[in-house]
């Protein structure tokens, strides 16, 4: 499949005035995960490994061009703040568009557990709407509108897997990995990003990346060269933001060795946390690894491809995969 078909641009309807789309919007894990340091601006600056992951959320639109802007959610539980209502005015603002959009969110992601759900949602509306308004946003302007949603939300605008830099939200492809089995443990536990980064404590520091030589660096390198052909289990994956969370809520250590006891190689957390999850040889091993948890807190799923992706953003907008 040529590059270009990647392109969030790529993506439009057929013309109809009132047109009605249901869309996936996936979770994602960070398979590596490391913060360098606090830069001038109140960001960290890291290096991340994104990894789009079968668990989803699924989004129904309807939307019609209208003289006045009209923006109503359901959604399947309380989340204060939605992004989906930020990201569509933020996209009809840019447009210059004026519609009624009617938004039915079904939440399957858990919320404040570093699985990007927030984040996903508002870039899955910053996909579809300009394609339902058939005004497709040149990719640059689009990254900086989700930029300004959310770190993590450029990522979701391209999916597969990803190499993240400086505040997360600029993103470079990396290889598409096998469909991994992986199992998602979460508790419940929220985690505010915002404190995670904190109990880093990490000093500010005008660099670019990091001290000369930083070994945290040519590890990550490292590693990120070697994902082509390794498997990963083999590679020395790591989150920086284990030992502050874990150290907080004292349950995620054990979970993360009840992971490695079930087969799970790595068990590592997600984003700030708390989710964690753990990848496996086989769907079989994972769903036995899975039966030994809460069924509220397990959810079995698997690395969904750049390509994997894309297929499902077309088939949702009535479009050839
Ligand atoms: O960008 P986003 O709104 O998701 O970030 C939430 C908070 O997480 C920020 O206000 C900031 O405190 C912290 N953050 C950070 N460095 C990053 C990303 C987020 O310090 N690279």
């Amino acid at each position: 499949m040529a590059a270009a078909s990647y392109s969030p641009a790529s993506l439009l309807c057929p013309s109809t005035s009132r047109v009605q789309v249901i869309v996936p919007s996936f979770a994602k894990l960070n398979l590596d995960l490391r913060v360098l340091h606090k830069r001038p601006d109140g960001y960290h600056e890291l290096r991340t490994i994104f990894q789009t992951i079968s668990l989803k959320d699924t989004l129904a639109i309807e939307f019609e061009l209208k003289k006045r802007t009209q923006i109503e959610l359901s959604c399947s539980i309380q989340i204060d703040d939605n992004l989906v209502v930020r990201s569509a005015k933020t996209l009809l603002d840019h447009l210059k568009v004026t519609a009624s959009v009617r938004f039915v969110l079904d939440k399957k992601i858990p919320i404040g557990a570093g699985l990007g759900g927030g984040s996903s949602n508002a870039a899955a509306v910053l996909l579809a709407l300009p394609a339902l308004a058939r005004k497709p946003v040149p990719p640059p302007e689009l990254v900086r509108l989700a930029e300004s949603l959310g770190s993590d939300v450029p990522f979701f605008l391209y999916g597969g897997t990803a190499l993240a830099l400086g505040r997360g939200s600029e993103l470079y492809p990396l290889p598409d990995q096998p469909r991994r089995p992986v199992l998602v443990v979460s508790t419940g536990i929220h985690v505010s990003t915002a404190e995670a980064y904190k109990a880093l404590g990490r000093n500010v520091t005008n660099a670019l990346t990091s001290p000369a030589g930083s070994p945290i660096l040519r590890e990550f390198q490292t590693l990120a060269w070697d994902l082509d052909g390794s498997s990963l289990n083999r590679l020395p994956l790591r989150n920086d933001f284990e030992e502050a969370v874990f150290a907080i809520h004292k349950e995620l250590p054990a979970l993360a060795r009840k992971l490695r006891r079930l087969g799970a190689k790595p068990a590592l957390m997600t984003g700030s946390g708390s989710a964690l999850f753990g990848l496996f040889q086989t769907p079989a091993e994972m769903r036995t690894a899975a039966s030994k948890f809460p069924s509220g807190n397990a959810f079995p799923a698997r690395f969904v491809s750049r390509r994997e992706y894309w297929a499902a953003w077309r088939r949702s907008l009535g479009q050839p995969a």
